[in-house]
């Protein structure tokens, strides 16, 4: 082979790498792949084949040589009861007010009287269909294309939210229905989500892009076990069939039954009268700043109507029904300067790329840094500093880069390289084989040590009173830590020269101390910052 063919067949190999790297972000990040599983079999095929003939192109970071980077095998497949549909959007108020006139024409005069509407949160999750034979859950599936899902049953049955049996409360003296056909949405709370992918990151492994892909990614797990240890919460919206249960005529009533048997209804639903239509508008105004302090994410309101029957005669247009409505609040992004890219050192080592950016309100929030995740995140989106970057701020407590804008360049952009040495103590900095992350392998740093410490302490770990990341900075700086052991002996004669450590402040912190000693072992082990432990293993 020829230099320039040589130099030919090289370029082929990073473009196909990159393809495959894109199409991986797509479908395990952004869960929403743009090619089928066989395409990308196929890519991923030809860079093996490629490599194998030309053993020297291959880098340690192409995706042939990372584990788990497969796409999943497939899960068998359940036809619906009836086709899953979506439902139409507004996003004005104005378009709330013209639906609700085509209903009142659609509807005769003695219906527009009883016109009532029930408004619940769109939950930002994974849809279910859940079914219920006898009272016994039995078959769960995702909504996949409409028509047939994912039969994910196995997967469902660790989500505790979700009763097996209903009713849930045998007590209650309630029949259970020969068959209940509900649907629902599965999701992960704000506060979860953020927890879980701090600890992914830590530990080298790969971050979620929002509660929603966690949500999607943990329920289309191969192995149950997986799914178990994710926290999977529930919200049942919908009854499909009702057989021998009570006769059902409003949205409403529904709901209502669906609770009593102890399925997780959510109760921040409402219900107005058509004569209240000002209050339907009123509410969903409101509800867009509310929706911020609620646990779990949501994207929009949904208003229905509430007469079951009427819901029929409304019927459908096209794939969505004539009779509900998703309202949802414009996505909180903005567009920054991208000013430098820094990168900070966590407790297991792992460097973790943050952007610096021009301070931006984003939701009312002053925004002026945000998580990059990782090197791969950063090359596989082409970010580059000065960049103008599109950023999101949704539940999570941590800001994220979402993209660049590529056409907003004017060649001045840098393209960022993760450093070859840790920005605290300058050991070299390594990334293993296989992984996502980059670590300083140095034990001593003093920025790994605070962290640790940090963790240690924390409430996740052996939970000290009054002590916190002030406090392992101290020590740490002053030298009254070079391991975690050290939190048992510290110099407390020298501690309590320092400035704002008296009696009172030292006393509560040896009693956090002493206290900590009577943590279980779990907790202990989790705390001792062991790469692959945590609270799950
Ligand atoms: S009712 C015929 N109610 O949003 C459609 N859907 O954009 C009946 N969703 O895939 C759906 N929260 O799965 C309904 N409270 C809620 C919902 C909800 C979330 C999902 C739904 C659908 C998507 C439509």
């Amino acid at each position: 082979m020829t230099a320039s063919e040589m130099s030919l067949t090289r370029q082929a190999v990073a473009e196909l790498a990159a393809r495959i790297r894109y199409h991986q972000y797509r479908y395990y990040a952004l869960d929403d792949p743009e090619i089928s599983d066989q395409a990308f079999d196929a890519l991923f095929e030809e860079l093996r084949a490629l490599e194998a003939a030309h053993p020297d192109l291959r880098t340690p970071d192409s995706p042939t040589q990372r584990v788990g980077g497969a796409i999943a095998a497939r899960f068998e497949k359940t036809r619906h009861p009836a086709l899953m549909l979506s439902l139409a959007n507004a996003f004005h108020p104005g378009e709330l007010l013209a639906w609700r006139d085509r209903l009142r024409r659609l509807l005769s005069e003695a219906e527009r009287d009883r016109l009532a509407y029930v408004v619940e949160p769109k939950f930002d999750g994974l849809t279910v269909v859940l079914h219920y034979t006898d009272g016994v859950f039995s078959l769960g599936a995702t909504r996949g294309d409409g028509e047939f899902g994912e039969t994910i049953t196995a997967n469902l049955r660790t989500v505790r939210l979700l009763p097996l049996q209903i009713p849930a409360d045998r007590a209650a003296g309630l029949a259970a229905p020969a068959r209940l056909v509900v649907r629902g949405e599965v999701y992960v709370e704000k506060a979860d989500f953020a927890r879980f992918n701090q600890r992914q990151l830590e530990a080298g492994e790969r971050a979620y892009a929002n509660p929603r892909n966690f949500a999607a990614g943990s329920l289309r797990q191969l192995d149950s076990s997986i799914t178990a240890a994710r926290p999977l919460k529930l919200w049942v919206y919908q009854a499909l069939i009702v057989e021998r249960g009570p006769a059902l005529s409003s949205h409403w009533e529904a709901l209502a039954y669906l609770r009593s048997l102890g399925l997780p209804v959510c109760p921040d639903v409402q219900r107005f009268t058509d004569d209240e239509f000002d209050q339907v508008t009123a509410y969903v105004e409101a509800f867009s700043a509310r929706r911020h302090d609620l646990p779990y994410e949501v994207d929009g309101l949904v208003i229905k109507v509430d007469s079951l029957l009427m819901q029929e005669e409304l019927g459908f247009t096209g794939k969505d029904p004539r009779w509900a409505l998703a309202y949802k609040y414009a996505a909180e992004e903005a567009i920054t300067t991208l000013q430098d890219i820094v990168v900070n050192v966590g407790r297991t080592g792992a460097v973790t790329p943050n952007a610096v950016l021009a301070p931006v309100q984003v939701s009312g929030v002053m925004v002026k840094s945000a998580t990059l995740h990782n090197e791969d995140y950063i090359r596989d989106l082409d970010i580059r500093i000065g960049d103008q970057v599109v950023i999101k701020r949704a539940g999570e407590v941590i800001p994220k880069v979402l993209r660049p804008l590529v056409d907003a360049r004017d060649g001045s952009e840098q393209v960022w390289a993760m450093p070859a040495t840790c920005p605290v103590c300058g050991a070299p900095l390594v990334r293993p084989a296989g992984e996502a992350a980059t670590y300083c392998v140095n034990n001593a740093c003093p920025e790994q040590l605070v962290r640790a410490v940090e963790y240690f302490v924390g409430r996740d770990a052996m939970d000290i009173a009054g002590f916190g990341i002030k406090q392992a900075e101290l020590f740490v700086a002053q030298g009254f830590i070079h391991d975690l052991a050290d939190i048992y002996q510290l110099p407390w004669e020298q501690i309590r020269q320092l400035e704002g450590y008296g009696d009172k402040r030292v006393e509560n912190l040896m009693a956090g101390i002493e206290a900590s000693k009577d943590r279980p072992i779990h907790r202990l082990l989790t705390a001792l910052v062991i790469r692959f432990v945590g609270a799950v293993v």
